[in-house]
């Protein structure tokens, strides 16, 4: 079992696989980066699986694959069947903008993935060009389409912006509503990489747009996941993510690797370890190591939510949020 230094278990890995992404999205990516890692500086999936193995040995019970966006990578299904084929139980899920979906949702979840986050920003196909600086609506709702085909299970994820989509707040919801899929509305949070022409909306001020239509009832927090569940009249569940309060660090269970094989404790925390040299080497017992030593130096609380952290250097793609 894997404990952090405040005595939380950690047993949630995500692992970025690229930080490269087809989108622009205005809230994490609006302009392609100066230069994009080498691909020789990526991991290849055969060492992602030897780190995967041993974090899987000790203690780490759920995956999530993220990017950037994580369809780009070639072979990502046989990624996902390696994880599966070495401990099926795992509980194995993917976070992606959707776009690519619409053919390879199948053959995913043929290959062991269970669950799939996908974000939908807007229902509008001009909104969400605007967000995402690239016609990208009608790819998306295929690839979800096709996702609830395949048999995931499916989340919605939307950053609600003033001005730009938090009147389609209640429009998301009933689209989700319809289709018994859960959707989570994500607070923005602010980065040094994001457009400086967007504002987020808070937590409060989402949920006042739901209260226009629909009764919510509170629910809370189901073990660590950082949503917020609230539950309408007829049953139906959302989850708010509001990063700016403390109290979802409580019972944060996760850390992050990226694709270039850094092990982050927290969102943002920027003291991070290189594992790359260790697997490349086949130098297993450091690579445990290096991780237990990241999972021991773990923060209290993701410092973002300081007054003077208030704007992130790390960049989403590379961490997948
Ligand atoms: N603030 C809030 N959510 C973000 N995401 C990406 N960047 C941000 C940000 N700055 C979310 C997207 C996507 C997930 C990968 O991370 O909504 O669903
Ligand atoms: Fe790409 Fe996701 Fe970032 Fe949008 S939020 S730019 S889809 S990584």
């Amino acid at each position: 079992m894997l404990i952090d230094g405040y005595g939380r278990k950690i047993d949630y890995l995500r692992v970025s696989v690229t930080e490269r992404c087809n989108f622009r999205c205005q809230y994490c990516m609006p302009e392609k980066p100066f230069s994009w890692v080498p691909r020789e500086n990526l991991l290849s999936f055969e060492d992602l699986f030897k780190f995967i193995k041993v974090a899987i040995d000790e203690g780490i019970k759920k995956i999530r694959i993220t990017g950037g966006e994580p369809t780009l990578r070639h072979d990502l299904d046989k990624f996902i069947k390696m994880i599966y084929d070495y401990k099926s139980d795992i509980d194995l899920a993917l976070t992606t903008n959707g776009y690519l979906l619409a053919e390879s949702a199948q053959k995913l979840a043929d290959a062991g993935l269970k669950r799939i986050n996908i974000s939908l920003d807007s229902l509008k196909p001009e909104v969400a060009e605007k967000i995402a600086q690239k016609d990208v609506l009608s790819n998306v709702l295929e690839g979800i389409e096709n996702s609830l085909k395949a048999g995931l299970k499916v989340k919605i994820n939307m950053v609600p912006l003033k001005g730009i989509n938090d009147n389609e707040i209640v429009d998301i919801l009933d689209f989700c509503k319809e289709r018994g899929i859960q959707v989570r509305f994500i607070e923005y949070m602010e980065n040094s990489y994001a457009s400086n022409d967007i504002k987020g909306l808070n937590g409060k001020e989402i949920l006042e747009k739901i209260k226009e239509k629909y009764v919510i009832k509170k629910i809370g927090r189901e073990g660590s996941s950082p949503a917020f569940h609230y539950k309408l009249e007829d049953g139906y569940i959302f989850g708010l993510i509001d990063p700016h309060k403390h109290d979802f660090c409580e019972n944060c269970n996760r850390i992050r690797l990226t694709a270039e094989g850094y092990l982050i404790p927290c969102l943002y925390f920027d003291e991070a370890m290189s594992i790359k040299e260790a697997i490349e080497a086949g130098d297993i017992q450091k690579a445990t190591q290096i991780m237990k030593e990241v999972i021991r130096n773990k923060p209290e609380k993701n410092r973002w939510s300081e007054e003077e952290a208030q704007t992130s250097n790390r960049a989403f793609y590379e961490t997948g949020g």
